[in-house]
Formats: structure tokens, sequence, C-alpha cells
């Protein structure tokens, strides 16, 4: 009941700090459109850097389009977010060539020093982790991406190095 209320207030403290003036310009543009979901869920994207629940009760408010579609195309394609991410997404590539070469020691590491399980955000916004698919650059296995940067033949050492290198800039 308690984790209940408090989730109901953090939704609330969420949606009275979302400003929908700029979502509202997309709606008008958009308004009886043919195909217009992804590109209004694209200008949410843009706008709050994820997608809150405000956005799905407004467009089904103001355009009829159901929620039930919406978040269908939002957890089909991997533009989409539906949670707020870190100012800093570290990617950890997961896929064959990385795998073999022990990338789940690199995400235990970043989860271990971040204090965030794979998928979640800090505390204090700044990292976000989140395993992926082959980034295309193999021969540097294991590795991780952050912004477009990429961070090749890593361990989970040299992993938390890096993320500590940004804490320092961050602070600076
Ligand atoms: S498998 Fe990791 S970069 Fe290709």
């Amino acid at each position: 009941m308690r984790i209940q209320r408090i989730l109901q207030e953090k939704e609330q403290i969420e949606q009275n700090s979302i400003d929908l003036s700029e979502l509202k310009k997309y709606i008008e543009k958009y308004r009886g459109k043919q195909g217009n979901v992804i590109p209004l869920l694209q200008a949410a994207m843009a706008l709050y850097g994820y997608l809150p629940e405000l956005v799905f009760t407004t467009l089904e408010e103001e355009l009829g389009i159901s929620k039930s579609q919406m978040y269908g195309v939002a957890t089909f394609y991997s533009q989409f977010r539906l949670a707020p991410v870190g100012k800093h997404i570290v990617k950890v590539c997961h896929g064959t060539a990385c795998h073999v070469q022990n990338a789940t020691a690199l995400t235990e590491a970043l989860e271990e020093a971040l204090e965030i399980a794979d998928g979640e955000t800090t505390k204090d916004g700044m990292f976000t982790i989140e395993s992926v698919a082959c980034l295309g650059c193999c021969s540097l296995a294991p590795v991780i991406m952050i912004g477009d940067e990429v961070f090749g033949k890593l361990d989970g050492n040299a992993t938390v190095k890096i993320i500590n290198e940004i804490k320092l800039k961050e602070k600076e």
C-alpha cells in the first residue's frame, strides 16, 4: 500500500514537472494525419528524452489514439524509451565476439561500481547501463560505447576506470 502511494506521488511529481506546451504544437501539426503515432512519439522523445506517461494520456485525450496502440509502437522500436535515462548511456556490447571475450564481466563491474542493475539509471541521473547487440567493432571486443566514443579490449577494471574519469570530469 505504502509503495503504491510512493509510486503515485512519484508519478504526480513527474507529471507536474513536464511542460506540454511544445508537444501541443506537434499535436496540432499532426492532428487528423494518417500515420501520426511515430512522428508524435519521436517528437516527445526529442522533447523529454523518454516517453512519460503524461504523453500517452495527452495524445489519447487530444487525438483519440489509444494508449495500447502507442505502447505497442513504443515497445516495438528501440528508439523509444519509457523511462528517463542518464546523461551518459553506457552501452555494453553483448554481441557474439564481445560475449566470447567476457562482456558479462564489464556489465558486472559497471553494476557494482554504479550500484544499479543493467538497464537502470543512477539516482543522480548521470549513468545508465544498457546491453546492446553488436556495435560493429568486433576486433576490439569486448567493447563499450559512451556517447559516440568506443572503448575496446576492456576488462572490468578498465571499464570502471573510464567511468571514474567521467565522474572526475563532471566535477570540474
Ligand atoms: S560483437 Fe561486440 S562489437 Fe561486434
